[in-house]
């Protein structure tokens, strides 16, 4: 998809569809809906009269324009109540107007986003959120069919300039552009199978964001983990025949300051449980435990592009985790980078296990805070849902900067407790930690036994297992990866960077 800006006067733009937005007081006075509804010699006015629901929220009305205007077709849009208006409903709306438009065949859609600026929303918050939006709804993941779906990409996206601030509404679409592009990147690598998507795959994804953004990479093979002393990481990878790797990405955008933030991303290409084996019903959706490093990836491309004034690692743990004759087995004691001892309760719990060695890896590399991204339990999903991703942090004011960041992007976060009393429960008879701490409070004792290997340095854990895919299309979420994480660490970055 390209996206344009031009100067042309609303009636004259040619393209398939035109959107615009109404509002739910159905007030057109002064926005571009009356300038075409007097084109249009009153059409917009006569729908509103009969169907004033037009302006609800995500409401989709087509008026076919016979010639009357250079648009083949005007999509009135419904943005809800004006007061409630906000940027990440404004990123809802554009991508469920491209969906619509890309269901009814149209190759080319324009808009203007005057109507929605408001003193809230400045010209180029309002130009990302559409051009974001845009860009994460017409997301689709086709390369796997031979035969191409009935629906195709939008080519062109239009968006009609009317003002001098064009350059305030093209650093919005730059970078809406950009964000956009990094969150479909991440989708892509969850929504991959497995048989293609393996550690030596995210290696080769790393490699090709490193080139593209000049960032330095290091890719650990299974002889580095073994000189460093990664046994924890190593006994999940043991089971399977696929290498695992060790990506590590760095970005340097403030050389003076020699503070790290190290985002660590969990990197399961399938978790099938190991010896602890899952059930079989939807084992294949553990394809996406691989999203934490996928999201990871997909803000290390965004940062790149972006250039906010900080330093950041990009380390993600690969592996796959499988039974076999190899395999690591519960009752197993397994060391670790730390030097800590960890008693095996069961295989499945192997998340931790691999983020407690890229951890200990990325403050060796020079962390100076931490933040990990992990989907790591089932009890966070039956905890918060596929609404929120639940935060177990060690530190008040990283995990408020992570909370205010995803606020900005829309991606919800609740931090959990961190009482010491759920300690007792992965204390372990005959080694340091066990890593079940059994089902009360799962995700929470999840979270603290990574926190067991960060220590005193600031630290967030972000638990995305209910988060990181969508079973149904809904504002900028398809079905599929989601992408999440990567608009909120890219919006940490800059808020970071301009401090
Ligand atoms: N990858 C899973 C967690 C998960 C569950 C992700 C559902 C996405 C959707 C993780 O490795 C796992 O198996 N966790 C276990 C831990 C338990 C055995 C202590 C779980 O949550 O059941
Ligand atoms: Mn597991
Ligand atoms: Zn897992």
């Amino acid at each position: 998809m390209q996206i344009k800006v031009i100067t042309t006067p609303v009636a004259q733009v040619t393209c398939n569809t035109l959107l615009i937005h109404l509002f739910e007081d159905n007030v057109i006075q002064g926005t571009v809906a009356s300038v075409i509804d007097k084109v249009l010699g009153g059409h917009i006015s006569t729908l509103i009269s009969e169907q004033p629901d037009c302006g609800k929220f995500g409401e989709i009305n087509i008026i076919h324009t016979w010639g009357a205007l250079s648009a083949q077709s005007i999509m009135i849009l419904g943005m809800g109540p004006r007061a409630e208006l906000t940027t990440d409903k404004i990123c809802a709306l554009s991508a469920i107007g491209m969906r619509a438009a890309q269901k009814r065949h149209s190759k080319s859609v324009a808009t203007m986003i005057y109507d929605l600026t408001t003193e809230e929303f400045d010209l180029q918050t309002t130009a990302q959120a559409v051009v974001e939006g845009a860009i994460l709804g017409a997301y689709q993941f086709n390369y796997y069919k031979t035969t191409k779906p009935v629906s195709e990409m939008i080519e062109d996206f239009i968006l009609i300039e009317n003002k001098t601030k064009k350059s305030t509404m093209i650093k919005g679409i730059q970078r809406g552009e950009i964000i956009g592009e990094s969150v479909n990147l991440a989708r892509d690598l969850v929504n991959h199978p497995p048989i293609y998507m393996t550690p030596t795959q995210m290696a080769v994804q790393a490699q090709k964001i490193a080139k593209k953004n000049k960032l330095e990479i290091l890719i650990l093979e299974q002889e580095d983990m073994e000189k460093e002393g990664m046994q924890a990481l190593l006994a999940v990878a043991q089971g399977s025949s696929q290498s695992p790797k060790m990506i590590v990405l760095k970005y340097i955008g403030d050389p003076n300051n020699h503070t790290f933030t190290a985002f660590v991303g969990k990197g399961v290409t399938f978790d099938s449980g190991g010896i602890s084996i899952k059930p079989s019903l939807n084992m294949g959706e553990m394809k996406g435990d691989m999203a934490g490093g996928a999201a990871v990836l997909g803000t290390m491309l965004g940062i790149g592009q972006l250039k906010p004034k900080v330093n950041i690692l990009g380390i993600i743990p690969c592996t796959e985790n499988m039974p076999s004759g190899h395999a690591y087995k519960p009752g197993d004691v397994i060391s670790s980078k730390s030097g800590k001892t960890i008693e095996i309760i069961t295989t499945d719990a192997e998340g931790r296990l691999i983020l407690a060695d890229a951890i200990t890896y990325a403050k060796q590399l020079g962390a100076t805070q931490i933040i990990d991204l992990a989907t790591l339990t089932g009890a966070c999903v039956v905890a918060l849902g596929d609404i929120a991703s639940g935060l177990v942090s060690n530190n008040k004011k990283l995990c408020c900067q992570v909370v205010a960041a995803s606020e900005q992007t829309g991606e919800k976060m609740w931090e959990l407790p961190n009482f010491a009393e759920y300690k007792e429960q992965i204390k372990s008879d005959i080694a340091d930690l066990k890593n079940s701490g059994g089902r009360k409070a799962g995700a929470i004792t999840a979270g603290l036994f990574i926190g067991e290997f960060v220590n005193d340095t600031p630290w967030v854990h972000i638990d995305i297992a209910g988060t990181s895919d969508s079973d149904k299309e809904s504002g900028y979420h398809v079905k599929g990866g989601t992408g999440v994480g990567v608009r909120t660490l890219i919006q940490l970055a800059q808020n970071m960077g301009t401090k």
